[in-house]
């Protein structure tokens, strides 16, 4: 299977897929969209979805579900242990990765509890390509350090690099020889990576990556909550890849690994997770929590209908015009918001469109949280909603220091096969017409900052009120429209 091609040379990200079930959306006046994100405390998270027209926040637990997953949720074999849903899941998670072990969870989340608790001690010291949010923090609270390695074209917000989600491999050869293999909990690849936009890496550097590893016995421990995206791009992205399968592909990936993650409310399209591993010794290990956070080694937390929604997704997920819904369309909304000479990540990743917020808005401090300002503006403009990626999303160090991101970003998610191309153009149509007004937006304070994870409840007041100015503007120019 490979790519479609359009007569015009326009690439249409064409669906692959037709619509049965739809949901009404509400698109509620700009006045009310001032009430609801001031309600909200300018926290993007905190906003209700009935204030919310298209709801960009995250691609997580929001994916479109296909005919066959909600059909195999109607027969599901549901007991506390030994459930036949749990063995065709498992069956499944095993085809596919060729792991011998799997052990269900809740969420993503969830695994990387087990993780930190089973393997980083005070002291130990994790290198990623690039964290998540999540994952340093239980990395953090068991006592270890998170080292990101990942290649410098990373973090240079435009760039035509294929694969920003490489690892540089001499800055792992240098980490190993600083704290020696021993210090090293595992090393965590994040296929997709979030927090950069959604960037790719490649096969070759993920092999490379694993040639070190077990020359030095460090464990290679694959998160692939964002693998779908990841595997689109290796196929399109690297020659060598070209004439593979997904399924091949995927298979390559867990033969390099020694542990597998996964948040299956993005892998998969549903509401789960889970650990897949060759070692039945570190299985054991890992197991032994289980019952304490997720529940017993058949269900770990899944609802059963979950389950078998999850073995039909996963099947789903090899196959290309699946895994090139998300890409297509996010591929589509960049290009177009380039055309705009709107600041966007480059190359278009996975995940979704993630606008640079240090250049849309460059009059903003950081101290002043362009990404969360960019956030509450494009939301009173639009109605969408998108998420911080900057310093909001960074934890205060023990010292109460402010860390301040590498990047601003304010992420646009594409839950996979959920908006319209409309939908997308309305979109780009908004963010178009705020970049042109971008001077009469200002920057955000904390009022209210937790200090674990802040940007999820965290509440923000606007400095001076430029909220008011740009609703004035949006009034002027489109009426008392909505
Ligand atoms: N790893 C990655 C790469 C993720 O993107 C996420 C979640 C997790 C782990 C944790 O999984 O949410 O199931 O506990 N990302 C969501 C997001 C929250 O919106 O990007 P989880």
């Amino acid at each position: 299977m490979s790519e479609i091609k359009f007569h015009y040379g326009e690439r249409i990200p064409l669906e692959m897929h037709k619509v049965r079930i739809v949901q009404r959306l509400n698109l509620v006046p700009i006045d009310r969209r001032l009430q609801a994100i001031t309600e909200a405390g300018n926290n993007t998270f905190l906003l209700k979805n009935r204030d919310v027209f298209l709801d960009m926040l995250t691609d997580s637990g929001v994916n479109a579900m296909s005919d066959q997953q909600l059909a195999s949720m109607m027969v599901a074999d549901d007991s506390y242990a030994g459930s036949e849903t749990f063995s065709k899941l498992e069956t499944k998670v095993q085809e596919i990765f060729g792991m011998k072990y799997f052990l269900p969870a809740h969420q993503g989340r969830a695994c990387e509890n087990i993780l930190g608790q089973v393997f980083v001690k005070p002291g130990s010291v994790v290198p990623m390509n690039y964290h998540f949010t999540t994952t340093k923090s239980h990395i953090v609270i068991n006592g270890g350090s998170v080292e990101e390695i990942v290649v410098d074209e990373g973090l240079n917000v435009t760039s035509d690099f294929p694969f920003k989600g490489n690892t540089d491999i001499n800055k792992l050869k240098a980490l190993i020889k600083k704290h020696g293999a021993e210090k090293i909990a595992f090393l965590r690849l994040e296929a997709g990576t979030n927090l950069i936009g959604g960037q790719p890496f490649s096969l070759a550097n993920m092999a490379e990556v694993s040639k070190v590893c077990r020359k030095n016995g460090i464990l290679l421990v694959l998160d692939a909550s964002l693998l779908a995206d990841n595997l689109y791009f290796i196929k399109t992205r690297e020659e060598k890849c070209k004439n593979m399968t997904i399924r091949e592909i995927t298979r390559k990936m867990s033969d390099l690994s020694d542990i597998i993650y996964f948040s299956a409310r993005k892998l998969g399209c549903v509401r789960g997770g889970g650990i897949v591993t060759h070692s039945e010794e570190l299985f054991l290990k890992m197991r032994e929590l289980l019952p304490l956070y997720e529940g017993f080694a058949t269900y770990g937390g899944m609802s059963v209908r979950e389950m078998e929604a999850l073995t039909v997704g996963l099947e789903e997920t090899m196959d290309f015009y699946m895994v090139n819904q998300g890409p297509i369309f996010i591929e589509y909304m960049v290009d177009e918001l380039v055309k705009k000479g709107v600041p966007v990540v480059t190359p278009a990743g996975g995940l979704g469109c993630h606008l640079d917020a240090m250049a849309f808005l460059k009059h903003v401090p950081q101290t002043q949280y362009p990404a969360g300002a960019l956030a509450s503006a494009l939301y009173l403009v639009s109605g969408v909603r998108g998420m911080e990626r900057g310093t909001m999303s960074e934890q205060r160090d023990a010292n109460g220091i402010e860390p301040l991101s590498n990047m601003e970003l304010l992420r646009l998610a594409m839950p996979r096969r959920v908006f319209t191309l409309s939908q997308v153009k309305y979109a780009v149509d908004r963010i178009g017409w705020l970049y042109e007004n971008r001077e009469l937006v200002g920057g955000l304070n904390f009022v209210e900052e937790p200090k674990i994870l802040r940007f999820f409840f965290g509440r923000l007041a606007p400095v001076g009120n430029w909220q008011k100015k740009l609703v004035a503007k949006f009034k002027a120019d489109f009426g008392e429209s909505l």
